[in-house]
């Protein structure tokens, strides 16, 4: 079996097991535990979508797009702040070799990502865990793809956390503070959004 159907054995692996079972466990609020788990998966989840960005993975063809332009080298350190399925980290390690980590904060998202992460045998580390709260001074590159709210709010402590000669390479929106390097422009006929790529000074 091939990877893309592997990814697509997984996505029906969350969609069809993994939220019924969720769903179903919850049915019962006198029960403590189910209880729990409701609130262990729906609190972070609400959290990544109104502080971040809910998950919506970016076009494949745009995640090769934006690896090739932001240049990554082997041994490079890669992060992605909201890593979703862990798209970007899994090439970034496998086909260039950096050492690539992924944060993600929605438990169901990180499962998945997860789930894809044996399929690729990627050596991509996924950690659950808000990026906010994280240090990655030591990024050679950071992806995103945030809600412009989020990045008005980040956009400071990575200016002071990042070292220079950092790429950052953001999807969809820009970070408005910063002198662009490169911007691919809106692909209105396949449906694909503007990269936008930034080199902290
Ligand atoms: C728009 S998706 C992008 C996913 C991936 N980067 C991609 O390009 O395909 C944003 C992801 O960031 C996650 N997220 C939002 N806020 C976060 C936070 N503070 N820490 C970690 N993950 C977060 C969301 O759960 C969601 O999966």
């Amino acid at each position: 079996m091939n990877s893309k159907m592997l990814d697509l054995l997984s996505t029906f692996l969350v969609i069809g097991v993994l939220i019924p079972i969720i769903y179903l466990t919850s049915q019962n609020f006198n029960n403590i535990f189910s209880l729990t788990i409701l609130i262990l998966v729906s609190v972070p989840t609400i959290m990544a979508m109104i502080n971040g960005a809910p998950f919506v993975p970016t076009p494949m063809d745009r995640v090769r797009k934006m690896i090739k332009l932001s240049k990554i080298k082997q041994g490079d350190r890669v992060y992605d702040i909201g890593c979703g399925d862990g798209r970007i980290v899994y090439i970034a390690a496998n086909e260039y070799g950096a050492k690539a980590t992924g944060f993600e904060l929605s438990p169901l998202v990180y499962i998945y990502a997860l789930i894809r992460k044996f399929i690729w045998k990627s050596k991509a580390e996924i950690k659950f865990a808000n990026f906010k709260m994280k240090n990655i001074s030591d990024a050679d590159v950071v992806f995103c793809y945030l809600l412009p709210e989020c990045i008005d709010k980040i956009q400071n402590d990575l200016t002071k956390m990042l070292k220079p000669g950092t790429k950052i390479v953001s999807y969809a929106f820009e970070f408005p503070e910063w002198k662009l390097i490169h911007k691919e422009e809106r692909d209105k006929k396949l449906g694909l959004a503007p990269v936008w790529i930034y080199e902290k000074k």
